[in-house]
């Protein structure tokens, strides 16, 4: 082979000829990693308040995955669900008693599968209930994230995922997020089989759900005899201060989805399947080539061991508090945010009326003062940095923050 230019600007190249181009990622070429840092091919350093979009919560090389994913690595790769391997064995298990919910697991690749798998249960469980596919109708709510495939874009009530795409499967209806009154109106229609639903919504602006909506959703679908479904696939996993977000709402749903988090950035996700539906689906009902891939497991059990843990759970908590005062300060001083809003580490600040539609700017200007940073659409700054962020990365990270949002007023 010749040798290769691994210098930036030639591998940009590349992806700007070569890939769909569905992304637009800013001009920079990461390389490696440690905790809450990123260096790129040039050896600029970055501060990652994005975590790889609120994946890499046990942020960069840490040396315990790295060592469950090594030595699963040196033993057996893939053997596909007709065989037995341990690690997703006692992930299932440890996934069901962390919970406190969930009798059974279908382990999968991504987030969007999960919720692929929670839809395609929903409509079994309803079709086994003797309901004609008129009443196995899913709600779920505007500003919705739930994934890219034909139905989990579907059940994202978002028409800019949607557009071109259609014709869409049937049997989603959009109601607006934590409007109560609307929801009992749509079940008195008599079609809704399950509320699918993002306790803290994210991609749409990271708005957590209002309190006792929740409760509500679930009284209501218990008066319906329809299913519960959260979508914890962004917010779960510790992101929002409790290993699962639902907890924080006081509510027992019937199918909750994770994903991201939950590898720390090797491939993988989950659906958690409660007593009503976890004997629904049998043998020939779904299944996938790769979930379940033994280094996925391995490497999740440590996650969840470790994102359980009273150290990882109170840094949530502390950082979230100096996170959400110091943006509070900035955006009193500089006058850019209108709002700071979230929990845990999942934070977005909304900008100002006058700024709004310039989130991507801010971020340009972040990467340049070295902050990876998210946003969640036009309007919304999103903070979700690795859940094990120091004091000195979280305050240099703000501190480059301040540096762009200088820049961003000034020009
Ligand atoms: C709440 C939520 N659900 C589902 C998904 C889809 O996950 P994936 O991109 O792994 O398919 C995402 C991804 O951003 C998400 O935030």
């Amino acid at each position: 082979m010749p040798p290769q230019d691994s210098s930036t600007s030639p591998l940009i190249a590349l992806g700007k000829r070569y890939w769909l181009p569905v992304y637009k990622p800013r001009d920079v070429v990461l390389d490696h990693g440690s905790g809450a840092r990123v260096w790129d091919t040039e050896g600029r350093d970055f501060i990652d308040f994005g975590a790889g979009i609120a994946v890499n919560a046990l942020g960069h090389g840490d040396p315990d995955l790295l060592s469950a994913l090594t030595a699963q690595a040196g033993k057996l790769w893939h053997a596909s669900n007709v065989f037995w391997t341990e690690p997703p064995l006692r992930l299932a298990e440890e996934l069901v008693q962390a919970s406190g919910f969930a009798e059974r697991v279908f382990l999968c690749n991504s987030g969007a599968e999960a919720n692929e798998a929670a839809i395609k249960l929903v409509r079994k469980w309803a079709a086994a209930q003797g309901r004609d596919p008129s009443r196995r109708s899913i709600v779920t709510f505007r500003g919705s994230f739930h994934g890219r495939t034909l139905a989990t874009v579907t059940a994202t009530a978002q028409p800019k995922y949607q557009e071109g795409y259609e014709p869409l499967p049937g049997g989603f209806r959009y109601l607006d997020f934590n409007d109560a009154d609307a929801l009992a109106a749509a079940f008195a229609e008599g079609d809704v089989a399950a509320v699918m639903l993002e306790p803290v919504q994210g991609e749409g602006g990271v708005l957590p759900a209002a309190p006792g909506f929740l409760k509500r959703v679930r009284e209501l679908c218990d008066a319906h005899g329809a299913l519960l479904v959260l979508d914890e696939i962004q917010c779960g996993m510790g992101r929002s201060g409790t290993l699962f977000a639902h907890v924080q709402d006081g509510v027992r749903p019937d199918i909750v989805t994770l994903a991201k988090a939950l590898g720390c950035g090797f491939p993988i996700g989950a659906m958690l399947a409660g007593p009503k539906v976890a004997e629904t689906m049998q043998f020939g009902a779904h299944g996938t080539t790769f979930g379940g891939n033994p280094m996925a497991a391995a490497v999740a059990r440590v996650v969840l061991r470790k994102l359980a843990s009273p150290a990882v759970l109170g840094n949530v908590a502390r950082q979230s508090d100096a996170l959400r005062s110091t943006l509070r300060a900035l955006g009193g001083e500089l006058g850019v945010f209108d709002e700071v809003r979230g929990r845990g580490l999942m934070l977005g600040a909304v900008l100002a009326e006058r700024h709004r539609g310039k989130a991507g700017e801010i971020l340009d200007l972040a990467a340049a003062h070295g902050l990876l940073l998210l946003q969640a659409g036009p309007d919304v700054l999103r903070f979700v940095p690795p859940l094990i962020i120091g004091d000195a990365d979280l305050a240099e990270g703000l501190a480059r923050l301040r540096a762009a949002l200088q820049d961003f007023v000034g020009r």
